[in-house]
């Protein structure tokens, strides 16, 4: 056997676990001899076997070669894909399929090589293939080999969560091979380091110690390459080796004690949860692209500061959790760039997080569980403690909340934490000094965690912990030093104070015993650019052998161990004084007296020389300071003597006196008393004269000792302003200072007032201009915030003035925005004592000096602290569909005079049913005079004033539910377009843009306003900036580019205009979206792709293009101007090109427009860099009213959510394409970009490539999957090439077709409409549906061409047949009962018998009492139960056919029906509909006509008794409807049979429009008749009456639009022609 040394760990009573070094050969030999088999079957994934398998594979055959031929086993080995998604039902199943095929038996023994995904796979296949095999797991990632290995616990995943189904199942052994981490990428192996510090954590302090201190070299360890198998035995092992096998077998230990006492995970094993219940709930929102150990890690800390925040665990365990974890570089916090940056970090709500631990397996009923510690290697439970939620939700909220109150520990004592430089002196001299010395309140800093174990590696001196690690005892080395093992480093990280100490305390070093030759000091890249030159080159002058290793001036340093020589030293002083400090702590260590001569003229930061002169004292040695003798100055030189320093037996560290000033004050304006210890008049900080020299004359009393400051506030409400201040000694102060100005109400001391202030109540404070640049522009930020309370104050060259106000007049719930500057958070933390609800935005910034502030707030100063989560501003934008305007906000319109305000304003106003004001008119009506004398009489500037002053009236009083024209100079007056641009953010805004040149046309005309005394021209220039700078939308009324291209289209553009108008003000007013139908689940949608570089040509066939589609994709990236028409390649259409291709598409369908911007890398052809190009477009497209925007999620997330914010009723589609064909549907990465999607749109896109069908059914797979989830949004979700053309055909919202007539496709393998729906049919997903005419006769009815051509056209397999029956029995109660029954059409003489074999009838049907469509409904789309559902489209047919002749006629003032049959009242319902206001009908029988007239109250009928003669002289009417047949009426007043038509029907000076209900003839009487006498009025022939019901008829059975087009071209020629 190879010589290997092996570490055995026992678990549940076996040996089990194998560590070592180059492992593989002993697994091989270790297998084969101790667990026989006919086959072993090692599973592992394509990453670890590229390294590794080779090497298994070489061994296992050598070795099974040595064994007898005879039953000599298998060796197999299957390489899966890597990653989570493997661990999943899907891959379970693929490995087992492997091992049938490969015919393995109950004897296999299976072999997991690779991370936790194997091993949990792997271990899951094992324990239930053939009711359970065993299995080895050969983890080769630092979280396999500490944690997922050991255990037992197998599991995959589901959509439902992570390792929901799997089994306990121990593996025989467990080999770990550390010299796979060799190959482990760095961020995997510090994601297991996460795991290894939770489980000392929780369980050994001294292993703890150890990783905290160790960080550097535990990385080395797995960053130099082993080579010749070194480590395989003891003797070849490094010692980086050696610790990092201690730290894994220390680790492994640890799991392998606690899963055998408790295997089954009842109580104790919850333990190794630790940092996992908060962990856990980060990774669901962030995986996959956070790792499970940097969640788990931000978890600790956070479940840390759970029990901080209970009470249990000191801040000095938080504390060194934090810089430990931080070393092994792992995130500490959700702020964490790698989290914040991710747009998912923007899920973590705290709500979320609640809701998703919810279901953590350790709860138990709705308690949560979290493992609490209680110091550093202990937890406060055996097992996870029960936590309320508002607890957690208190920890995880990054805003804070202070209840005013008064405290409750008043009167309050407390030591705030301790000062940085002190503690750092404090720590260097207990190590140098004679005895034992117990520092106190030591601060738990970088700083001072890398000064102990420098210290330490020095051997320096030796640090225990007391109460739980808040005394830190010291026993100092009395300066004996030694150097490091050779290749040994003094790693500092970026510890600057520890570094410029140490450089000195290194040559204190004794010449080494050993082969060390010197000392060498490095830190991380940043502490390699921080100088340390003027230091070392004092030191080097003195003698000191000190080198740089890398560049000069800065660490790494070597130094070599030869004692400081003493004597004359100089130093350059004038850039740091920690380099005076270094010199003057170890300077009694010299060999000779040292007398320090400071050069360079400007000493800075003298106070902290004194404070390390004051502190040598305490420690025994007294430095002098040299006098010049003649002006008694004291001079830059110092003189120290030779000694030892003494130990205090304790030493408390002084508090930081900056922090102290924060419950002072909170003493002060609470009026309570407060006492810090540790800080008194001896102190050498500046700060700490804030309670003499602030509080006392605010009113405060204060007591002060050396060491201890006692502040008692005045009543509340009683604190005196301060005058003038100037706190230049303790400039970190002011902010403090500055929030009890803004309260205090007493006039100052006298000699402190000021006779030059703005107020009787001002303080004053000057010399803080160094404030203006610390975190941040201090002064200014005191400034803004204070604001927010209502707080005067005005800034000062070097200071500012506060201006007190009574508490009582601040403004509650204020929202203060720190500035991540932790003076900003606290100073307005003791505000928020006595103003309500006052919000601290960023709590965690506190962490910089007081990370427990708001612990200790409600533990030492009695005051509730809430957490509070801050509605983002962007959540809300992101959020599908929520708009800030108000759909019942009126509809402003602007624009130049003569651009169409009114017209089209008139049609909006028809078409939202509300009320039009033309402000002109308004305007002459409020001041009794019309504009144009007014200006005449006034002048302009008068005009312009009143008209603005109106504009503000109509707004008020007009707000809601209007439609309001303004004049065109509106917008001249900046107070005017100040309120349009408010108005904005409630409503449309509309800018009728019109053609200048059309506009003068106009006008030219025009007389009835003021004249503009400047051309028209200089005016539309002027103006244009400003109508777009007050507008959220335009309108293009002009009919240019049309009418450029035929009459054709020019006409049919005249009438479009109504439908567009329609259209638009109904979307952008939210009334009524123009949203495509069939988005719901179950129904298929589909757009068309317009791929022309001009679209205008291909508009003559629109109708014939978008048969079937919900809706028209307009390429803008694929547009090129006429000037620019043969460029190839990528390229930015001019804005004004876009707009009139996009308006033109507007006149000629009313279909939603997808308005998509392609870029090149998705495949399309606009440029990727030009994104504010793009997003000028897509805003254009929103003002425009397009319906859907296409937005490539790989834009900048700022730009989409803006755009977003935007988008009133338009949706988002969130679109993803890869073109390469690598993508595929079960990876991580379509997850993450559908995540993406469905964050920023309302619609998801996203669009691979097939190389095979397989392909697709991945993606069906996958979107299943994703649209399964509650609430998910629907998704477009494609595989382009002919091989993903299935996908097309599957894909069920908005599949992009393209059709035969269009030039290209815009992607390939797209498909027809009509394609889809064949092989829709042909799939077995469109059943052939059957649809019948019911009635007698209809042998002539136009009914079947008009729904087979729109079957035929849209390629449905449907059909439409003829049902003659001599009455309503057997044959159509069969026919309704057929299962392939598709609905049918009900006429004469049928339509109210049907009735009883119908299951419900829609209200107009009831209403008329008449049935002319059966529908049947699927009830819960199960077709096998269904209703049958009647209906009535003949009314709709009749509205359809006045509104599209008549746009502009809105609700007729009068209409007439001639007649009083069944048809009569579909008419009398239509034109109530309509909003008819007098409805008079005719019939030759008065009597049946009153029935009418009762039948419906609601209309008002009204009934006529001579034609032309209206009842009680009401209006005349500009709808006629006969419903009676041609035969029964004549223009022959001699004629007795009929009703005589007389021409006064008409009213030839209005427009108007004739209805004839009667087939035949074409031409009957009455349309003869108003052709000749009535050239204004439109006409109707029945059969186009019959084509508008069809049309519904069709759309209500089939969910689609009918093709009109084509049908109404069929039916008309066969109609025609039967004539
Ligand atoms: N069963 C348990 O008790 C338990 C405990 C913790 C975690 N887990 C599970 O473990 C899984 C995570 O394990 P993981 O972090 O090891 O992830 P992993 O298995 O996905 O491995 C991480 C990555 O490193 C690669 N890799 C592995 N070893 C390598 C090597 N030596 N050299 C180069 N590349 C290498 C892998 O191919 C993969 O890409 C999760 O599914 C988690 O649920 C289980
Ligand atoms: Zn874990």
């Amino acid at each position: 056997m190879t010589a290997t040394d092996i570490f055995k760990v026992s678990i549940l009573g076996k040996e089990s676990i194998h560590c070592g070094f180059h492992l593989v050969p002993y697994i091989a030999q270790t297998v084969l001899a101790t667990l026989p088999s006919s086959t072993y079957v090692l599973i592992t994934d394509n990453h670890v076997a590229n390294f590794h398998l080779a090497s298994f594979e070489a061994e296992f055959t050598s070795a099974c070669d040595k064994l007898p031929q005879e039953g000599r086993p298998r060796f197999l080995s299957r390489v899966i894909t890597p990653g989570e998604t493997t661990k999943s039902r899907e891959g379970k199943a693929d490995i087992e399929d492997f091992l049938l095929l490969n015919k393995c038996t109950r004897d296999t023994v299976i072999l997991a090589l690779g991370g936790g995904v194997i091993g949990d796979l792997t271990g899951f296949v094992a324990a239930t293939f053939m009711r359970g095999v065993r299995f080895v797991q050969i983890p080769t990632t630092l979280l396999a080999m500490v944690d997922s290995s050991v255990g037992g616990k197998t599991a995959i995943d589901t959509p439902h969560g992570k390792n929901l189904i799997g089994a306990f199942w121990q593996p025989e052994y467990i080999f770990i091979d550390a010299a796979f981490l060799e190959t482990l990428p760095a961020r995997e192996f510090s994601n297991g380091m996460a795991e290894v510090v939770k489980t000392a954590a929780i369980w050994n302090e001294k292993e703890f110690a150890d990783l905290e201190s160790h960080s550097a070299e535990i990385f080395a360890a797995i960053q130099t390459p082993s080579t010749n198998s070194a480590g395989r035995i003891k003797s070849t092992r490094s010692a980086a080796q050696e610790l990092l096998l201690s730290v894994i077998v220390g680790s492994i230990s640890v799991k392998a004690h606690i899963v055998t006492i408790d295997e089954r995970e009842t109580g104790l094993r919850n333990l190794v949860n630790f940092g996992h219940t908060i962990g856990h709930a980060i990774e669901a929102v962030l995986t996959p692209t956070i790792l499970h150990g940097e969640c788990v890690s931000v978890g600790m800390i956070l479940e840390a500061e759970l029990s901080r925040q209970m009470g249990i665990l000191g801040q000095v365990g938080v504390g060194r959790l934090t810089r430990c974890l931080k070393a092994y570089n792992l995130p500490v916090s959700l702020s964490d760039p790698r989290i914040a940056s991710l747009p998912a970090a923007q899920l973590l709500t705290v709500e979320r997080l609640l809701d998703i631990m919810k279901i953590d397996k350790k709860n138990s009923g709705p308690q949560k569980k979290i493992v609490i510690l209680s110091r550093i290697g202990e937890t406060h439970e055996p097992k996870a403690t029960a936590v309320a939620d508002n607890l957690i939700a208190k920890t995880l909220s990054e805003a804070a909340k202070v209840i005013p109150g008064t405290p409750t520990k008043n009167p309050v004592h407390m030591a705030t934490p301790g000062s940085k430089s002190i503690s750092n002196r404090a720590l260097v001299l207990a190590a140098l000094a004679k005895g034992t010395c117990r520092l106190k309140n030591l601060l738990h800093s970088d700083d001072t965690q890398v000064m102990m174990t420098a210290l330490l590696e020095l051997k320096g001196a030796s640090f225990a912990w007391e109460d739980g690690g808040e005394t830190l005892v010291v026993h100092g080395g009395e300066g004996s030093l030694q150097v490091p093992p050779k290749g040994k480093e003094i790693y500092l990280g970026n510890a600057g104070t520890a570094a410029r100490f140490l450089t000195t305390v290194c040559t204190l070093v004794a010449p080494s015993k050993t082969d060390a030759t010197a000392t060498v000091i490095t830190g991380n890249a940043r502490m390699k650019q921080r100088p340390i030159g003027p230091l070392v080159d004092a030191l080097r002058a003195n003698g000191s052998d000190v080198t740089y290793l890398e560049s000069q001036g800065c660490l790494p340093l070597s130094i070599v161990p030869d004692g400081l020589k003493g004597s004359r030293i100089q130093l350059a002083a004038s850039v740091s004084s920690q380099y005076v400090s270094s010199i003057l702590l170890c300077a009694p260590y010299a060999s000779e007296p040292v007398t320090l001569e400071l050069t360079g003229g400007q000493v800075i930061s003298q106070p902290y020389i004194d404070m390390t002169i004051a502190m040598m004292k305490t420690f025994g040695i007294v430095v002098e300071r040299e006098v010049d003798a003649e002006t008694g100055k004291l001079l830059d030189v110092y003189r120290i003597p030779k000694g030892v320093y003494e130990n205090p037996a304790q030493y408390n560290i002084e508090s930081d006196a900056s922090s102290a000033t924060y419950p002072l004050a909170i003493a002060a304006i609470t009026g309570t008393s407060c006492t810090i210890a540790n800080i008194g008049s001896e102190s050498l900080q500046g700060d700490a004269r804030f309670a003499k020299e602030v509080l006392e004359p605010m009113g405060c009393e204060v007591i002060q000792t050396e060491t201890e400051t006692t502040v008692r506030g005045p009543p509340v409400g009683q604190l005196k302003a301060i005058g003038l201040i100037d706190m230049e000694p303790m400039t970190d102060a002011f902010l403090t200072a500055s929030v009890l100005a803004a309260v205090a109400v007493g006039a100052p001391l006298e000699d402190r007032e000021l006779k030059d202030a703005d107020s009787p109540t001002v303080t004053r404070i000057i010399g803080i201009s160094n404030q203006r640049v610390k975190e941040c522009n201090r002064i200014r930020a005191m400034i803004d915030q204070l604001a927010k309370f209502g707080v005067k104050t005005k800034e000062l060259d070097d200071g500012l003035e506060v201006y007190g106000q009574p508490v009582t007049e601040l403004n509650t719930g204020a929202s203060v925005h720190c500035y991540d500057d932790h003076r900003v958070a606290m100073a307005f933390s003791v505000l928020g004592t006595v103003v309500k609800d006052t919000i601290i935005e960023e709590k965690r910034c506190v962490e910089k000096t007081w990370p427990n502030w708001w612990d200790d707030l409600e533990n030492k100063i009695g005051l509730k602290v809430e957490g509070v989560e801050l509605g983002s501003a962007d959540a809300v934008a992101s959020a599908s569909g929520t708009t800030t305007q108000d759909a019942s906000a009126s509809v402003v319109i602007i624009g130049m005079r003569g651009s169409g305000k009114t017209h089209v304003g008139e049609l909006a106003a028809t078409a939202l049913g509300w009320p039009f004001v033309d402000a002109d008119t308004y305007f002459g009506e409020k001041e009794n005079i019309g504009v144009r004398e007014y200006v005449q009489k006034h002048g302009w500037s008068a005009f312009r004033a009143t008209e603005t002053e109106i504009l503000k009236e109509l707004l008020e009083t007009r707000g809601s539910k209007h439609v309001l024209s303004l004049g065109g100079g509106i917008v001249e007056t900046p107070v005017a377009r100040d309120l349009l641009k408010a108005f904005t953010k409630k409503g449309p805004v509309v800018h009728i843009v019109r053609e200048i040149d059309e506009i003068v046309k106009y006008l030219g005309e025009e007389t009835a306003r003021p004249a503009y005394g400047e051309p028209v021209t200089d005016v539309f220039r002027r103006r244009e900036p400003w109508f777009a700078e007050c507008c959220n939308y335009e309108f293009i009324n002009y009919t240019g580019v049309a009418s450029a291209v035929d009459d054709f289209l020019a006409a049919k553009a005249e009438r479009a205009g109504a439908d567009e108008v329609a259209r638009f003000f109904n979307h952008v007013t939210g009334q009524q979206p123009n949203l495509a139908q069939n988005h719901a689940p179950g129904k298929r949608s589909y757009f068309l792709s317009l791929t022309y570089p001009d679209i205008t040509p291909a508009l003559r066939h629109i109708d014939d293009l978008t048969a079937g589609v919900d809706a028209i994709e307009l390429r803008v990236d694929l547009l090129r101007s006429p000037k620019d028409l043969g460029q190839p390649g990528s390229y930015i259409p001019p804005a004004a090109y876009v707009t009139e291709q996009l308006s033109a598409l507007r006149r000629s369908t009313s279909l939603p427009v997808v308005f998509t911007v392609r870029t090149v890398s998705q495949g399309g052809a606009f440029p990727d860099k030009s994104e504010k190009e793009a997003f000028d477009l897509l805003s254009l497209a929103i003002r425009l009213g397009a319906e859907y925007i296409d937005v490539e999620v790989s834009w900048p997330e700022k730009f989409i959510k803006d755009l977003s914010s935007r988008k009133g009723s338009s949706h988002i589609i969130a679109s993803w394409h890869d073109w390469s064909g690598k993508m595929k549907w079960n990876e991580e990465i379509v997850k993450s970009k559908h995540a993406l999607a469905s964050r920023l749109g309302d619609i998801i896109k996203i669009v691979g490539k097939a190389n095979s069908v397989q392909d697709n059914f991945a993606l069906y797979d996958f979107v299943s999957k994703a649209t399964s989830a509650p609430n998910a949004k629907p998704i477009i979700a494609i595989n382009m090439g002919v091989e993903g053309q299935m996908s097309r055909v599957l894909n069920s919202t908005f599949s992009p077709v393209t059709h035969p007539l269009l030039p290209t496709k815009a992607a390939p393998g797209q498909l027809s409409f009509a394609q889809i729906q064949n092989a829709l049919h042909l799939l077995g997903q469109l059943p052939a549906r059957r649809h019948f005419l019911f009635g007698n006769p209809i042998a002539h009815s136009m009914s079947p061409t008009l729904h087979n051509t729109g079957f035929e056209v849209l390629g449905l397999p449907h059909t439409y047949e003829l049902l003659e029956t001599s009455d309503v029995g057997e044959e159509i109660k069969a026919t309704l009962a057929s299962p392939d029954f598709g609905g049918a059409s009900v006429t004469i003489p049928y339509k109210l018998d049907v009735i009883p074999l119908l299951d419900r009838l829609s209200p107009a049907a009831e209403a008329i009492g008449a049935v002319n469509t059966i529908i049947p409904i699927a009830v819960d789309g199960d077709q096998s139960k269904r209703i049958l559902y009647g209906d009535n489209t003949d009314w709709l047919g009749i509205c359809e056919s006045i509104r599209s002749r008549a746009p502009s006629l809105g609700a007729p003032r009068a209409a007439l029906v001639i007649g009083a049959g069944g048809t009569a009242r579909a008419a009398i319902f239509a034109l109530h509909s309509l909003g008819t206001q007098h409805v008079y009908v005719y019939n030759r029988t008065p009597s049946k006509a009153q029935i009418l007239v009762d039948a419906f109250p609601d209309a008002q009928v009204e009934l006529v008794e001579t034609l032309g003669l209206w009842p009680c002289g009401g209006p005349s009417p500009s709808v006629i409807i006969s419903t009676v047949p041609a035969s029964a009426t004549s223009t022959d007043d001699t004629n007795r049979d009929a009703v005589f038509l007389p021409s006064t029907l008409f009213d030839t000076s209005i427009e108007g429009v004739v209805v004839d209900m009667a087939y035949k003839p074409a031409e009957t009487p009455l349309l003869a008749l108003t052709k000749r006498v009535a050239t204004k009025w439109a006409t109707v022939m029945g059969v186009e009456v019959l084509l508008e019901q069809g049309y519904v008829q069709f759309e209500k059975w089939t969910g689609r639009r009918c093709p009109k087009h084509v049908v109404a071209r069929r039916v008309l020629e066969k109609y025609h022609g039967n004539v």
